[in-house]
């Protein structure tokens, strides 16, 4: 199978193009500044990425307000962060401009860290706590959003990502748990009216064709109540509106959406295959199937965990290896009609050089993810992300950090 000309071939999104099917994960650091702008650590992560050629980069959860967030040096995108945005967008288009970016918006919600902010909900999930959000403060987030969407168009990114995964604000007001009687909760009309005011109330004040919007999507949280569950309490999977919300989306202008599932909280190995259970992964290509069975062609659909893939010598079961590695396994994905673009998110700290590589004809040298979780674990511990195997700087970090602060406890419970 010629993978490499599948996966390099160039694909039409929204108006743009972008120059092969590699699309970075947005991936957290933990490495901004006091006030949410980026750090060399941040500009060395992103040039690499740049200089490795992936053809989508989807920025990291950039917070739109800093009052709720879930990282104390979580990136920020308000009019303070304007200057330094610019500047940092300008770097990297002069490393490479042919790369296209969007930028993730998110609000942490019931995720948002209380040690440093403000914990809000808008239905407390068992266990959790938080204030109650009022209808004028979710108005209120919604003009943060829009806010940040003109930021993000000054300094001159490519696009936005609403981030409606992983548990995060978007996908609190979605889920059917979210059973509040309010203009936000209860009816799916209220439950997606936070979504659907937003996006096109982006779309109206960035007014430019070619600039891209799109979301991030946990089709299915796995939990009772969670986003494509049967009912507020239920334990059935029913992702009837998880299909309606990718519908009413591009139908307000969506352009391309990258498939997830899974919430950081409960049921996190939906959302990070991890090294014992990679035959997640193949769930997630199921649900970029569907997704892509129900938009328009045009529409560009991006899948997700490839990094369970790896190189020719994977352990995966009952297929042939050369088979099951990253690229035929994505290139097949593509083939078949069930994605656009792959998207990684793991292996994009392991080797952030993977697409140019590939192109140069040096799969060789690729250094792949042993999704060893050593990078979550630094995100959890709220320090600087990167790949704890193969980048020496976070490889003593982590050493250091388990040296002072011990062994945390199971990741996945
Ligand atoms: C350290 C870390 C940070 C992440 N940050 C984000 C994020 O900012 N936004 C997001 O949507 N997903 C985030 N994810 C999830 C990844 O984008 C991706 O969906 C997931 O890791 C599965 O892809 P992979 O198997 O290629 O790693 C993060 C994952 C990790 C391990």
């Amino acid at each position: 199978m010629d993978y490499k000309k599948t996966l390099l071939a160039p694909v039409k999104i929204g108006n743009r193009v972008c120059q092969n099917r590699f699309f970075a994960q947005p991936m957290e650091c933990v490495d901004s500044d006091d006030e949410g702008n980026p750090t060399d650590l941040t500009y060395a992560r992103y040039e690499n990425l740049y200089k490795g050629e992936f053809g989508l980069v989807d920025l990291e959860a950039i917070t739109v307000t800093n009052e709720s967030r879930a990282r104390k040096t979580q990136l920020e995108i308000m009019p303070r962060n304007e200057k330094a945005l610019t500047k940092f967008m300008k770097r990297l288009k002069e490393v490479n401009p042919k790369v296209l970016i969007v930028f993730q918006l998110t609000h942490s919600g019931e995720i948002s860290e209380p040690e440093f902010s403000r914990r809000v909900t808008v239905k407390p999930l068992y266990g959790f706590e938080g204030d109650l959000l009022t209808e004028e403060e979710v108005d209120k987030i919604i003009e943060q959003f829009v806010l940040s969407s003109k930021i993000a168009q000054n300094v001159g990114a490519d696009g936005i990502d609403l981030k409606f995964c992983h548990g995060y604000l978007g996908s609190q007001i979605l889920r059917p748990y979210n059973d509040r009687k309010w203009k936000y909760g209860g009816a799916w009309e209220n439950r997606s009216r936070f979504a659907y005011d937003l996006i096109e109330r982006i779309q109206r004040a960035v007014n430019d064709k070619n600039f891209l919007l799109g979301s991030k999507l946990s089709i299915w949280e796995g939990f009772p109540g969670g986003c494509g569950s049967a009912g507020p309490d239920s334990p059935l999977m029913d992702i009837t509106e998880s299909i309606d919300l990718v519908r009413g989306l591009e139908e307000r202008g969506a352009a391309y959406f990258v498939e997830s599932l899974g919430n950081v909280h409960c049921s996190m190995a939906y959302m990070e295959a991890i090294q014992d259970e990679p035959y997640l992964s193949y769930l997630h290509f199921y649900f970029s199937n569907i997704i892509k069975q129900n938009v328009k062609p045009e529409t560009v659909v991006i899948g997700s965990h490839f990094s369970s893939f790896r190189g020719k010598k994977n352990k995966l079961l009952s297929i042939e290896p050369e088979k099951s590695s990253m690229f035929a396994m994505g290139a097949r994905c593509i083939e078949d009609g069930m994605m656009d673009m792959i998207g990684l998110g793991r292996q994009s700290f392991a080797d952030p050089l993977t697409p140019l590589k590939l192109r140069e004809g040096r799969e060789d040298e690729i250094k792949y993810c042993t999704q060893c979780m050593n990078c979550e674990e630094l995100m959890i511990r709220q320090k600087p992300v990167g790949c704890v195997l193969y980048n020496k700087p976070y490889t003593e970090l982590f050493r250091e950090v388990r040296k002072t602060l011990g062994k945390l406890a199971e990741l996945h419970t």
